[in-house]
């Protein structure tokens, strides 16, 4: 919404006054002055009028490191989901406003984000953003090493319609593999192996963009992320 409009929804006052504390630089918008009515804000924004600070919520960005086993979900009856791991570490925080930006399998482990921020989510979780996300792969039996030209050209999904962006994969052993993939379609990595009949036996993803799964960060815990990480991917 406009700071303006948000300004005499908020404190109901006229859009003369409004105008007026403008003008008179009356309006801080976080921590800067702000002239422009027009300017957007959302429910994050710190806006002080005359000094005085209005309500705000706090935005949340935590990265996880996922352990196998944990739903990525907010609430289930049968399984501990990330949300409860997040309140057994941060029991003050409030957690009912926070979910995931991309989720991750049950058995999967490694990097999962979680914010409050709706829109920064939805932002890296669109398809046409092409975020890289890394895995370590291991499979069941034998990768077939032309496997990495066939995933470099782009797989063909039928459920979806979509061909998959050219991927990138680093075999390590025989059954093992470091694959990027510029997609979050439903278990894609297994997918892709089921091409040639080879179960992921096990699956961790080590990066998402900029982020990398900090090898401190034990399984289970979650660290907020930094300014430059939120802005940068
Ligand atoms: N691809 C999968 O198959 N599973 C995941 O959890 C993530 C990517």
């Amino acid at each position: 919404m406009r700071l303006d409009r948000y300004l005499s929804k908020t404190l109901r006052v006229s859009n003369k006054q409004v105008k007026q504390w403008l003008e008179c630089d009356q309006i801080t918008l976080d921590d800067a002055p702000c002239k422009q009515g027009e300017t957007l804000v959302n429910r994050f924004s710190r806006i002080q009028v005359e000094g005085r600070p209005l309500a705000h919520d706090t935005p949340l960005y935590l990265l996880m490191h996922k352990p196998a086993g944990v739903l990525s979900a907010t609430k289930d009856r049968e399984h501990t989901t990330v949300i409860e791991l997040i309140e057994a570490q941060y029991p003050h925080l409030d957690s009912s406003d926070l979910h995931l930006a991309g989720r991750l399998d049950r058995a999967t482990t490694g990097l999962l984000l979680l914010t409050n921020d709706g829109a920064w989510s939805k932002a890296l979780t669109r398809p046409e953003q092409k975020i890289p996300k890394t895995y370590l792969v291991t499979t069941e039996h034998p990768i077939p090493p032309e496997a990495v030209e066939r995933f470099a050209q782009g797989v063909w999904f039928d459920k979806e319609g979509v061909t998959t962006a050219p991927a990138q994969m680093q075999l390590l052993s025989d059954t093992r593999a470091r694959l990027t993939i510029y997609e979050g379609m439903h278990h894609q990595v297994k997918r892709m192996f089921a091409l040639y009949h080879n179960p992921v036996v096990a699956l961790h993803r080590e990066r998402m963009g900029n982020l990398v799964l900090d090898s401190e960060l034990a399984e289970g815990q979650c660290r907020p992320l930094s300014r430059q990480e939120i802005e940068g991917i």
